[in-house]
């Protein structure tokens, strides 16, 4: 992709146009999230828009909509290459031709195989003129579609693992003696992170289409895991359990609350528990075990631990075909490590308390018997550090999701449910 150096005023109104993709967080989804402002030939803005799934129409349809005749030779900014092809609607390329604007400028191309430059390609044969963003507003387009791009090439969700850790690495004090029974939840001894991170975590939240933990996590700490930003979603926030056999206490706060947005993931259901469950509402699915020969994963490794146990890879495909293109897992230790061994994990959130909480017992970040060697050690790129009052967070890459992925084949967990086109 070419580049040229955009005019102030051009960046600005590129700006707005990913402010206004920004308005489909957990409103757009399983669609990417674009903005789109149109400017006449005076350089008035005379249109604006949002894409949202259920609102259907595109976001520069919307805005070239309202702009009317006003965008006849004016100007039209997109965070996101207009599509090509007819998903739930029709091509946007046609109603941007349509529509007179005699120049586009988009920050990224279309990460989707099926267009991926094509957009911009037709545009230009109607002859318009089309400008690329500069590196810059470039990689904020492209971060704010990261699930997007991973899901519509491998049609399995963006996975973060978030976690919260004392600074030695630690994400709790050690466990009660005999582990985690069942309804006994243990009095954690409080929060590692204080409040501006914990709010942090829930706009990660709102961001992602399901939250994933392990059932030993339920016991210990019993948990809500739902969205309470109070931001408006299109699609409840998916809480998923991983849960081989079924041990999710039954006045846990997860199933006193479930409402259609509770599945569990068991390896060997009893029928009678399975019932109790799904008679509350709970969506409960037995997964295959876990398979030696679905390791053809770089970074990916056998662990040994985990036989018996659902595999990880058939859980992201199965979530990927309820159209979840973003997941964020939440711990603990051994759900962080089955997910890194298994190599599911694109990226990390970890936050670090200035807390040492020390000991051989505590929970560390990841247990199980972890990568035995330096040279194997999981490799986190492009590292971002925030501050959280006196917390801090380290987000970093596992996996490039813009990276070119091998052609998707369908798998044998059911149907492929993705719609085609935007
Ligand atoms: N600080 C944080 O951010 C944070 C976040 C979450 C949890 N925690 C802490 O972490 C502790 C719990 O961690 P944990 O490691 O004991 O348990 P966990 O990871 O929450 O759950 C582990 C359990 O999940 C089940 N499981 C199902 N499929 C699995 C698979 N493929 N691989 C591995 N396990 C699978 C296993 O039970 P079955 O065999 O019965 O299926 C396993 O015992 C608690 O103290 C909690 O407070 C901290
Ligand atoms: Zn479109």
């Amino acid at each position: 992709m070419t580049q040229e150096t955009l005019s102030a005023t051009d960046k600005q109104h590129l700006r707005r146009a990913l402010e206004l993709a920004r308005k489909g967080v957990a409103l757009a989804s399983p669609n990417p999230m674009v903005g789109a402002v149109v400017v006449d030939v005076n350089g008035k803005v005379v249109g604006e828009g949002t894409h949202t799934y259920e609102g259907k129409k595109h976001a520069e349809v919307i805005a070239l909509e309202s702009a009317g005749e006003g965008a006849r030779g004016g100007m039209l900014y997109l965070n996101f290459e207009p599509c090509c092809t007819t998903g739930r609607t029709g091509p946007c390329t046609s109603t941007v031709i349509a529509s007179g604007v005699k120049r586009v400028v988009v920050a990224m191309e279309d990460p989707n195989p099926a267009v991926s430059g094509k957009g911009l390609q037709q545009l230009r044969e109607a002859g318009l003129e089309v400008s690329h963003a500069d590196d810059e507003l470039r990689d904020e387009a492209r971060k704010l579609n990261e699930a997007f791009a991973e899901y519509i090439q491998s049609r399995r969700p963006f996975v973060t693992l978030k976690t919260a850790m004392t600074l030695d690495g630690k994400i709790a004090a050690p466990p009660p003696e005999g582990g985690y029974a069942k309804g006994d939840h243990r009095i954690s001894g409080g929060w590692i992170t204080s409040e501006p991170a914990r709010a942090h975590v829930q706009e990660l939240r709102h961001a992602s289409d399901a939250i994933l933990v392990g059932v030993n996590t339920v016991l210990a700490d019993n948990p809500l895991l739902t969205d309470r930003t109070g931001l408006p979603r299109r699609r409840p926030l998916l809480r998923v359990i991983i849960d081989s056999r079924l041990r999710i206490p039954l006045d846990s706060k997860l199933v006193t609350t479930a409402k259609d947005d509770l599945l569990i993931f068991c390896a060997l259901a009893d029928e009678k528990r399975r019932q109790e469950l799904e008679s509350r509402g709970i969506k409960v699915e037995q997964l295959p075990l876990y398979h030696f020969e679905d390791l053809n994963v770089v970074g990916a490794r056998p662990i040994k631990s985990a036989s018996g146990r659902p595999d990880m890879w058939k859980l992201v495909r199965r979530l990927g075909q309820m159209q979840i293109t973003s997941l964020l897992i939440e711990g603990g230790a051994m759900i962080n490590w089955a997910a890194l061994a298994a190599g599911i994990v694109d990226k990390v959130f970890l936050y670090y308390a200035p807390k040492i909480l020390a000991g051989t017992g505590a929970v560390p970040f990841a247990s199980g018997e972890g990568f035995l060697r330096m040279d194997e050690a999981a490799r986190v790129r492009s590292l971002t550090i925030h501050r959280f009052g006196e917390d801090f967070a380290v987000e970093g890459y596992l996996r490039d999701p813009y990276a070119p992925h091998p052609p998707y084949v369908s798998d044998k967990v059911g149907p492929q449910l993705v719609e085609k086109g935007e």
